[in-house]
C-alpha cells in the first residue's frame, strides 16, 4: 500500500451490490399504517405496518397488471390494489379477486423478509432462506438507553460505494468540513487501518490538540467549565456491505482517554448505513448518538441539525463526483495511502459479491482481502503536508 499511487482494483467502478444482506429500508418513524413505496437495492418495495405494529415489505407491483400497490389502500393488514381491487395479505398472497369464484393460488406478490432493529426497518432483498436476523448490522447505539440522539435520511445522487469511500476517509474533513468539524491537525496526524473477515477499522488519535468548535461546545456542556487541550479520537468501524459506525469524541488531555478511560470526556457515535437504490443513487440513513446529557432535547436537536449541515457539505461533493464518473467511463481511480480504509471496505464488499456472483474480478479482489486479513497499515503524514497546511 505504501509507495506509488496505483490504480484501484478493477471492481471499484462496478456499481452493483450484494443481495444477501439486510438493508435499512426506512426509519422506524417513516414506516406507518400507510403505504410507503421505496426502491431498495433495485427492488421496488412497498412498506407498511400491520395493526400490531409489525412491518411488512411487499413487491410494489400487483400480480394482475403490475399496478404499484402503493397506489392502493391499506385494509387492516392487507393491501387492496388501486386498479381492479385485488387484495393481498402481508405474506403477499391474494385473498380476494373481484368476480372470481376461486382464487388462483399462484396469484401473489413477493414478500420480503423484514424486521425492525436499532430504529430501522431492514429488508433482505436476496434469498429468503438465508435471511438470518443475526446478520443485521450493529447500530445499537441508536436505541440503547445509555445513548441519546437522532438522525435522518438523505436521498443521494451517487452510488452507495462513494459514501463508503467518503466515510472511511478522514482526510476530507480538513478540506470539505474545514468550517465545522475539520481541524488542520487531522491531515497531519497518522492513522492506522486494520481489517478482518467482514469488517475494517480506521483509527486516529489526536493527542493534546485544541478542540474544534463542535467538540469544545460538547465538552463544556458536559463539564460546565471552559475546555482546554484535548485528546481526540475517531475510530471508524465498517461492516460489509454498507454500514459505518464512527466512534468519535474528546477528553481533556491527561485524563487517560488513549489508555481507555474516557470517563472525563464526551463520546458520540456517527451511525451510517447506506442502501443502494439504483447504480447512481442511494438512501443514506444516519444518526448521531451521544452518551452524556441524555435527556436534554435541546442538545439532541442542535447536534442533529449540526450533523445534517456537515453531511450537506458531503452531498454536494458526492453528487458532483458521481456526475464526473458518469462523464468519464474510461478513466481509472487511483489509490493513495489515505485510501487504505476505503480500499479494504471495498474489498470486503467484493468478498460478499464473490459469494453471489461468478465474476472473476470479485473473486480476485476477495482473495486479496483474505490474503492480507489482520494486516495493519500505518499511514503517516509528510513534511509537505505540514508545510502546505501551515502547521508543525
Ligand atoms: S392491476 Fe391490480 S388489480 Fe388489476
Ligand atoms: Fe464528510
Amino acid at each position: 500500500m505504501n509507495g506509488d499511487p496505483r490504480p484501484v482494483p478493477d471492481t471499484f467502478k462496478l456499481a452493483d451490490w450484494p443481495h444477501n444482506c439486510w438493508y435499512a429500508a426506512a426509519y422506524d418513524v417513516e414506516c406507518r399504517r400507510a403505504l410507503l413505496p421505496r426502491r431498495i437495492a433495485g427492488h421496488n418495495v412497498v412498506l407498511y405496518r400491520r395493526g400490531d405494529g409489525r412491518p411488512v415489505a411487499l413487491e410494489n407491483a400487483c400480480w394482475h397488471r403490475l399496478m404499484p400497490l402503493s397506489e392502493g389502500q391499506l385494509e387492516d393488514d392487507d393491501v387492496a390494489c388501486g386498479y381492479h381491487g385485488l387484495v393481498f395479505n402481508a405474506e403477499g398472497r391474494c385473498v380476494f379477486m373481484p368476480s372470481q369464484q376461486t382464487i388462483n393460488p399462484s396469484a401473489r406478490v413477493r414478500s420480503y423478509p423484514v424486521l425492525e432493529r436499532h430504529r430501522f426497518v431492514w429488508v433482505w432483498p436476496g434469498d429468503p432462506a438465508l435471511a438470518d436476523p443475526e446478520l443485521v448490522p450493529d447500530l445499537h447505539w441508536n436505541d440503547d438507553p445509555a445513548w441519546a440522539g437522532d438522525g435522518g435520511l438523505i436521498h443521494l445522487d451517487c452510488g452507495y460505494k462513494l459514501i463508503v469511500d467518503n466515510l472511511m476517509d478522514l482526510t476530507h474533513e480538513t478540506f470539505v468540513h474545514g468550517a465545522s468539524i475539520g481541524q488542520r491537525s487531522i491531515a497531519e496526524v497518522p492513522f492506522e487501518v486494520t481489517h478482518g473477515p467482514s469488517s475494517a477499522t480506521v483509527t486516529r488519535w489526536m493527542v493534546d490538540v485544541d478542540p474544534p468548535p463542535f467538540w469544545k461546545m460538547q465538552l463544556e456542556w458536559k463539564r460546565g467549565e471552559p475546555a482546554g487541550r484535548v485528546d481526540r479520537w475517531q475510530i471508524i468501524h465498517f461492516q460489509a456491505p454498507s454500514t459505518v459506525a464512527i466512534d468519535v469524541g474528546v477528553a481533556p488531555t491527561g485524563t487517560g482517554a488513549p489508555e481507555g478511560d474516557r470517563s472525563e470526556g464526551v463520546n458520540g457515535y456517527v451511525l451510517n448505513t447506506m442502501t443502494p437504490e439504483t447504480p447512481r443513487s442511494c438512501h443514506y440513513f444516519w444518526a448521531f448518538a451521544r452518551n452524556y446529557s441524555l435527556t436534554d432535547q435541546r442538545i439532541t436537536t442542535l447536534i442533529r441539525d449540526g450533523v445534517a449541515g456537515v453531511f450537506a457539505e458531503d452531498e454536494t461533493v458526492l453528487a458532483a463526483q458521481q456526475e464526473a464518473i458518469d462523464d468519464h467511463p474510461e478513466k481509472e481511480f487511483y489509490n493513495l495511502n489515505i485510501d487504505g480504509g476505503a480500499m479494504w471496505a471495498r474489498r470486503l464488499i467484493d468478498k460478499l459479491m464473490a459469494e453471489e456472483d461468478h465474476d472473476e474480478r470479485y473473486r480476485r479482489s476477495a482473495q486479496e482481502a483474505e490474503r492480507h486479513a489482520g494486516a495493519i497499515t500505518q499511514v503517516e503524514a509528510t513534511e509537505a503536508d505540514a508545510q502546505r497546511l501551515g502547521v508543525g
